[in-house]
């Protein structure tokens, strides 16, 4: 059927949008028949509007990317200045914001990441990566982890450890997959260990892992240097540097996939700064044009990228280095660069990371918080004592899908993944902002702990 000129009108009910909407186009990671889309029609901060003029506050930063908040004028005027300018410029072409983007990347990523390669979003950005990795080491196999997703491409889901993969395997041969440093429920982790135990259990089952598969086959270990939807995860201190000597001793590229970490999330420019190390590459996307346009990047290390000087890159896009997107990068940096975002998001961390603490003092179905900076989760459990999750791994439960009902009925958009509520709000949320909104959460919590058994 083929709609109207009256029914696509910019008068759309909100039951027609999501009608419309669901008629004619495919949402991802879901059967179509159980979505229920929010008509989202404008979005301004932390907040954002349905048709029917209902605001919600963003606690997710929708998909985890719109990091310098909705609506901000900034990179709006330089999207619409770039659109005037130049829209679009071939692969091949050297532009302004091309030049502009490239130097002030490589002024705020660490080290000696000084050359990118512009991709569209994040999988593409990971895609290259497995690429680049390949050619310049000659090896083959990729190490990835278990509680990780790099992306919806063939090679991307190929390293995705989390459940998303299965439909899409058989992927890529050659990868080899370990476990993570989740503390919370790690087999390595022992009551009464130390981190520094803990750290060196991970590192020693990574060496293990690498003396059966053969070090000189491997390419390249990917991490998400703080692990997003597969759980919030933040290493212990010493694990990264520890990936990092291992890698050096056995001349494996390390890559850091922070297209959900980075750009701020974290309270750093990229999370990996944090423990003061330096990938061989860097994976970015979401908050680098804080999702205005799509733009994802892979940072290159200065031996990685000199090695293409004379061997041909073996990669393009046809919206490689797209100049609109470059200015929303561009704005983008320039807007956290101007408010101080790192500095603001490291104290919005500290008064997240006390909510996290009240809450979990206060309701028993907290099991475990987990946060650095503005990237967090409440882990929710039916038992303390056994860490039964509140829903089962890759699954929901009636409690799980209660909470979240409730919150989106009063007014929030939050991002609830098997047990786990996460706690993203845009960076420039307020103080005052952040108390409103574990104020819901409090009251919202209440469901969960009518379900705990002692
Ligand atoms: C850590 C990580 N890597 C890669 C991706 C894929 O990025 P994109 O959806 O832009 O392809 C995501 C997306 O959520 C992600 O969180």
């Amino acid at each position: 059927m083929t709609a109207t000129t009256e029914t696509i009108g910019s008068a759309m009910t909100a039951e027609e949008i999501v009608a419309l909407t669901k008629r004619h186009t495919i949402f991802s990671w879901s059967a179509q028949g159980s979505v229920n889309p929010i008509p989202m029609v404008r979005g301004e901060g932390i907040y954002f509007w349905d048709a029917n003029g209902k605001r919600y506050m963003d606690m997710n930063s929708q998909l985890m990317c719109v990091n310098i908040g909705h609506g901000d004028r900034r990179v709006i005027d330089a999207i619409k200045r770039q659109a005037e300018e130049l829209a679009y410029a071939g692969p091949g072409m050297a532009t302004p914001v091309r030049a502009r983007v490239g130097k002030m990347l490589a002024d705020l990523t660490p080290g000696d990441l000084n050359r990118f390669f512009f991709t569209l979003g994040g999988a593409e950005a990971n895609e290259n990566a497995i690429r680049v990795a390949r050619m310049v080491t000659g090896r083959q196999k990729i190490m990835a982890r278990y509680r990780s997703y790099h992306g919806a491409t063939s090679g991307a889901i190929s390293l995705t450890g989390d459940p998303r993969r299965w439909a899409n395997e058989p992927g890529l041969p050659g990868v080899v997959r370990f476990f993570d440093p989740y503390k919370y429920r790690s087999h390595l982790f022992r009551e009464g260990d130390s981190d520094e135990m803990f750290t060196r259990r991970c590192l020693d089952e990574i060496e293990e892992t690498l003396m059966y598969e053969g070090p000189q086959t491997i390419a390249a270990i990917f991490v998400e240097t703080v692990t997003g939807t597969n759980g919030l995860i933040v290493p212990p201190d010493g694990y990264l540097q520890g990936l990092r000597q291992i890698c050096d001793r056995y001349g494996i590229l390390l890559v850091c996939d922070e297209v959900m970490c980075g750009l701020g999330r974290t309270g750093k420019w990229f999370a990996a700064d944090h423990w003061n190390v330096v990938p061989d590459m860097i994976t970015m996307a979401k908050g680098l044009t804080s999702a205005y346009l799509p733009l994802g990047a892979l940072a290159m290390s200065d031996r990685i990228a000199n090695y293409f000087d004379k061997n041909t890159f073996f990669g393009g896009l046809t919206y490689n280095a797209h100049p609109m997107s470059l200015a929303a990068a561009e704005a983008c940096l320039q807007a956290m660069i101007d408010d101080d975002t790192m500095v603001h998001t490291q104290k919005m961390g500290r008064v997240l990371r006390d909510l996290h603490g009240v809450m979990k003092d206060k309701h028993p179905s907290v099991g475990d918080v987990r946060s650095i900076g503005l990237f967090g989760v409440l882990e929710l459990v039916r038992n303390r004592v056994t860490k039964e999750p509140m829903a089962p791994f890759n699954g929901t439960s009636p409690e799980m899908q209660k909470l979240g009902a409730f919150l989106k009925e009063n007014g929030m958009y939050a991002f609830i993944n098997w047990n786990n509520l996460f706690t993203n709000p845009p960076l420039c949320i307020t103080e005052a902002q952040l108390r409103e909104a574990f104020e819901l959460i409090d009251r919202a919590l209440d469901i969960t702990d009518a379900a705990v058994t002692h």
